[in-house]
């Protein structure tokens, strides 16, 4: 008897120490890092972090469908979360604690038939370096149309919307506020105006930060991160309308540590672990209702916002559809 409860402790305390959770993190490095960090010192899970833009982490998911080597993937635009469910490789899970989220994160889990939760939200819009405006003599971008401006030749970045999900936010928020044609009438315009287009999402903005480029085409919660480390930049978002991220979670379906899979999942619903993204610097509006919201965070009152439509953007055949014709009708032409 003794025996056999010796060693059905010594296989409960392996199975603790074994405790790994695969994540792919969609957010920027530092806070990619501090949850690594900090979830694996408060519950001695061993966690390894790849980090991937929103694009290229579903990419990774469909090639992996067969045989997951992730168990999680955390962060990143929602879109592609909605595609992931979609196509069936996250697994459905209700969460106890959903009714602690924002509405916007509860209706993105029902959306995926509870594949995908909304863990945070933010506003898409323009970065621009302060100083290279003032030298240039060039007003701050307020509308779409103002991005247009000749002056801005080879003066504007973007992400591309194949790897990322900030910048294929955009090709779908002009597309539901211009209407198709005109949308990509614009994107061949603006095209003329892109020095490069970005693999990461916030590539662009830590461009202009950094004086590389005058314009970002960015989530504007990413800009406060950039001041706070004294480089001249600011955000705006376009008065004539934007639309919003709500970026989600998943657990990976045939996830081959689904337990500590789930623990994750929980933490990182906590208001504890969400305000971890302000103390990285990073400014979205956090999902759960009892979360801080720092004062960095953009006020979304202020903002005039589309009505985005997640359940048809986040469609596998819409993304899939659109970022094709944007790579076809707008990327391949000479600048
Ligand atoms: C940054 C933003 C996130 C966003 C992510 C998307 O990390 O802070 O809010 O979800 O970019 O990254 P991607 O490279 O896919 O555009």
């Amino acid at each position: 008897m003794k025996k056999y409860l010796s060693l059905a402790l010594a296989a409960v305390s392996v199975g603790v120490q074994a405790q790994t959770v695969n994540v792919i993190c969609s957010v920027q490095a530092e806070w990619c890092n501090m949850i690594g960090t900090v979830y694996a010192r408060t519950t001695g899970t061993k966690i390894n972090v790849s980090m991937k833009g929103s694009g290229e982490a579903l990419a990774q998911l469909i090639a992996e469908k067969e045989n997951p080597k992730t168990d999680i993937w955390f962060g990143g635009t929602g879109d592609p979360h909605l595609q992931a469910a979609e196509q069936g490789l996250s697994l459905e899970y209700k969460s106890p604690s959903l009714t602690q989220l924002q509405a916007w994160a509860q209706q993105q889990a029902q959306q995926s038939g509870y594949r995908t939760v909304g863990i945070y939200s933010g506003p898409l819009g323009f970065g621009y370096n302060t100083e290279l405006l003032a030298k240039k003599k060039l007003p701050v971008p307020k509308t779409w149309n103002d991005l247009l401006n000749p002056e801005l030749k080879g003066e504007i970045q973007v992400a591309n919307p194949a790897s990322s999900g900030t910048a294929y936010t955009m090709v779908a928020t002009l597309v539901q506020l211009m209407g198709e044609d005109k949308a990509f009438d614009y994107l061949k315009k603006l095209h003329k105006n892109i020095s490069q287009y970005t693999r990461s999402g916030t590539g662009p903005i830590k461009a202009a930060a950094r004086g590389e480029t005058t314009v970002s085409i960015s989530f504007v919660h990413d800009a406060p991160g950039e001041k706070i480390h004294g480089f001249p930049v600011e955000a705006v978002t376009p008065t004539d309308g934007t639309g919003a991220e709500i970026g989600s979670m998943s657990i990976i379906k045939g996830a081959r540590n689904l337990d500590a899979a789930k623990k994750f999942y929980e933490w990182a619903l906590t208001p504890a672990a969400q305000e971890m993204a302000a103390a990285a610097k990073q400014f979205q509006v956090p999902s759960n209702k009892a979360a801080k919201v720092d004062a960095n965070v953009p006020d979304f009152k202020k903002i005039k916002f589309i009505n985005y439509d997640y359940a048809k953007y986040g469609a596998s055949a819409e993304r899939k559809r659109l970022i094709a014709k944007w790579e076809k009708e707008v990327n391949s032409l000479p600048r």
